[in-house]
């Protein structure tokens, strides 16, 4: 293992990645960000230096972060944001993970030596799907949160394949800058050789399906855990979800479309108050092009009519860990219903509420740039929506109502788990059809409307930790849950002195005078 050393710079920038220019929030002026590549068990050190202007974090999706619970970036809960002008160094151990991750809203791919497939493929690349708004979140999320938007989830104006995409200019209202026929993300291969793709959606609220024309794509790799492969010609994938793909360039040398395609069904669609001027082309592109083809023409090809489970995730009897996972078919030791809905107040705002309760970031008050993270579990109000884990490697299993008419991506932070049971609407969970014997691990999924989830889960990682559906409108509105776990534990750990300091001098004004 070795110590693998990054800058971040956080900083807005002026990008166009589908031809029209708005202001991006990038690391050190890339989107998407930089790659950080690490093998297991190495250390990885980023100084994240904070010039946006508004304080900020960074979460490294996916990571376990075992006894670094204070680098998982999340602000309020486990460290103060990172106030404008200010460095702070994130340092912690990939463990025995390895796999494909993501930081936000960026990416990180990581690969290993000890990689089962590694024979199987030559060369590797990465791919983020996202979908791509013209109006930053700044002008989108107050429209959301108001009164009565309430509900309706912004239309994005592009889908991106690596940070590329291409917007019909015509569309653009009058006075923006827009270039038509914006370059698309290019991959190029070599004939009758194999390539990993790591695919990541990190869009903020977008359900993807992705393909190359003529293509098979053999998943090996589900959120950091090798599976038995699977050949497939279309692979849905939602939010914080990652997959790694196995591509053969075994067709005739020439040009082919990659595809990003937003399903539709379950996107926000055009009935949304929130449609501005928006002219979305739902399928985005990129080109996979073989470096023997004559032309670099852009591609001809056309859609494999494959049928996928639209907006579901890959069944779980094609997705079989290469390791079967016992460890979940053990007596539970702590157990959990969640229900989730929505809420309108009686002023006519919008919430999200899991277990009845709405949760409340203990910074979302921009005038309280002073804040003491309180050390949980005591005295935490219900806004926290905490569960407490004291079973030291109890299993915790937790069942979820979907009690709306609405998908869902739940995320958990410092854990891969188990998914026992994901039941459609009225098909409540039922034991006898849990699969706890070899069930597939991993830290993202996707829960259907009016539908059912049970998960499990082993404590055996000191922290908070938070677990949300990763909409990013649903987080916004409280859809939070935050896990305690171990607390006696957790509470002789010393958190690292400049991490405590980000509290105690929030008031970023002062600290940029330094
Ligand atoms: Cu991508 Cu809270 O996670
Ligand atoms: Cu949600």
């Amino acid at each position: 293992p070795v110590t693998r050393f990054y800058n971040f710079t956080l900083k807005k920038v002026k990008l166009s990645p589908d031809g029209f220019e708005r202001t991006v929030w990038s690391v050190n002026g890339q989107y998407p960000g930089p790659i950080i590549r690490a093998n297991k068990g190495d250390q990885i050190v980023v100084n994240v230096t904070n010039n946006l202007g508004d304080p900020a974090t960074v979460h490294w999706h996916g990571m376990y972060q075992r006894e670094t619970n204070w680098y998982d970036g999340v602000p309020g809960q486990t460290q103060c944001p990172i106030p404008n002008g200010v460095s702070m160094v994130y340092n912690f151990s990939t463990g025995e993970q390895h796999g494909t991750y993501w930081y936000h809203s960026h990416f990180m791919a990581q690969y290993l030596e000890e990689d089962p497939y590694l024979k199987q493929y030559d060369y590797e690349y990465a791919v983020t799907l996202s979908e791509w708004h013209h109006r930053t979140t700044g002008v989108l999320l107050p429209l959301y949160d108001a009164p009565n938007y309430a509900g309706f989830r912004p239309i994005p104006d592009s889908p991106l394949i690596s940070g590329r995409g291409r917007y019909n200019c015509t569309a653009a209202p009058a006075g923006s800058s827009c270039k038509p026929n914006a370059q698309l993300a290019k991959y190029n291969v070599k004939k009758n050789k194999k390539y990993r793709f790591h695919i990541i959606n990190s869009s903020g609220d977008a359900f993807f399906v992705f393909s190359i024309d003529k293509h098979k794509l053999k998943v090996i790799e589900v959120e950091g855990e090798y599976v038995r492969p699977t050949i497939i010609e279309k692979l849905p994938i939602y939010i914080g979800q990652r997959y790694s793909v196995i591509v053969d360039a075994d067709q005739p040398a020439g040009n082919y479309w990659i595809r990003g395609t937003l399903d539709k069904s379950c996107n926000p669609i055009n009935n949304s108050t929130i449609n501005f001027d928006s002219a979305i082309d739902w399928r985005g592109l990129g080109i996979l092009h073989y470096e023997e083809a004559t032309n670099s023409d852009e591609p001809t090809s056309v859609e494999s009519t494959q049928n996928y489970r639209a907006c579901r995730d890959l069944d779980q009897t094609s997705l079989q860990p290469l390791q079967p996972k016992t460890q979940y078919d053990k007596p539970v030791t702590d157990f959990f219903n969640i229900t989730v809905r929505f809420q309108r107040n009686d002023d006519g705002v919008f919430r999200a509420l899991m277990n009845e309760s709405s949760y409340v970031s203990q910074i979302n008050d921009p005038t309280n740039h002073k804040i003491t993270l309180k050390f949980p579990p005591e005295d935490l109000p219900k806004e926290q929506n905490s569960l407490i884990l004291n079973n030291e490697k109890g299993v915790v299993e937790l069942v979820l109502m979907n009690n709306n008419p609405g998908l869902h991506t739940f995320h958990m932070h410092g854990h891969s788990f188990a998914v026992v049971f994901v039941g459609e609407k009225g098909d409540f969970p039922d034991p006898s059809k849990y699969n706890t014997k070899n069930p597939i691990v991993r830290d993202t999924v996707t829960v259907p409307e009016f539908g059912y989830l049970v998960i499990r889960f082993i404590a055996d990682n000191p922290g908070i930790w938070s677990f949300h559906c990763h909409i990013e409108w649903h987080v916004e509105i409280g859809m939070v849950l935050q896990l305690i776990e171990l607390p006696s534990i957790f509470k002789q750990k010393v958190i690292p002195e400049d991490v405590i300091s980000l509290c105690m001098e929030f008031d970023y004004e002062k600290k940029k005078k330094r």
